[in-house]
């Protein structure tokens, strides 16, 4: 049985103020049988770390630099997150690879460098609306998945999350269905299983794109979506404790 995730990636959104806010609203919550995560911006991790219980709220990162350390204007190592007691690290967000470049051979190098400073990637795929329009939804899926893999190896996705993220879904209103994202996870799992049945059977695979309280009831109903990765949905306490309460 695996454990359910929701994750909340906060993106380039707060302020000192509104973290306070959103983080006291969130810890009215009652206890969960879900892990629940959140992904504050770099500058409030530490802000984070402080208001929170790691027992009830468990801290994200939203991103990391492949390098270890030295100069690298601009960067955040993975050692520096483990100063704060950040558990994860969201890798391979489609932001990240549309807008800033990110290849899938940079997406398994940070994979690599999370895992070698004990942070538990959430590697996000998933295809853009063209992709999926040809056929291409599974190939791009794959081929993600397997530059990770050629890196690290398949038993390293056992301290490892995936989510699964269709690029036209996210931050567009337009969720997948539960059976959309349900037949999707089931080809990563079956995909996994090609190189090891076990790990593919423990991996917890998450939905990202337009999760919101009313669909996500749906989505958890689905044997192989073990939770879910939210963007805007996570920015209000209300409807992400709605969220949380749906997986249970
Ligand atoms: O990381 C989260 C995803 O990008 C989903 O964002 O829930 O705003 O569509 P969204």
């Amino acid at each position: 049985m695996r454990q359910k995730i929701v994750a909340g990636n906060w993106k380039m959104n707060g302020s000192k103020e509104s973290i306070v806010s959103l983080v006291s609203g969130l810890l009215k919550m009652k206890d969960s049988n879900s892990e629940v995560v959140i992904a504050p911006s770099f500058p409030y991790l530490s802000q984070v770390c402080d208001l929170v219980d790691a027992s009830s709220l468990v801290l994200a990162a939203q991103n990391i630099s492949h390098e270890v350390k030295g100069a690298y204007t601009g960067e955040v190592s993975a050692s520096m997150l483990g100063d704060f007691g950040v558990k994860y690290v969201l890798l391979g967000h489609s932001e990240r690879r549309s807008i800033y470049g990110e290849t899938d051979a940079i997406v398994a190098s940070k994979v690599k460098t999370a895992l070698e400073f004990r942070l538990t990637p959430m590697l996000c795929i998933g295809e853009t609306l063209e992709e999926r329009q040809s056929n291409q939804t599974l190939a791009v899926c794959e081929r993600q998945l397997q530059a990770v893999i050629a890196l690290v190896g398949i038993e390293s996705f056992e301290k490892m999350v995936v989510a699964y993220e269709p690029v036209w879904a996210i931050g567009t209103g337009l969720s997948a269905s539960a059976e959309q994202a349900q037949e999707v996870h089931e080809s990563i799992r079956a995909f996994l299983a090609k190189s090891s049945e076990s790990v593919s059977q423990k991996v917890q695979i998450l939905y990202g794109g337009s999760v919101k309280a009313s669909t996500s009831s749906a989505l958890f109903q689905m044997p192989d979506v073990d939770g879910a990765l939210v963007g805007g949905a996570s920015l209000d306490a209300e409807e992400f404790i709605a969220i949380i309460k749906a997986a249970g």
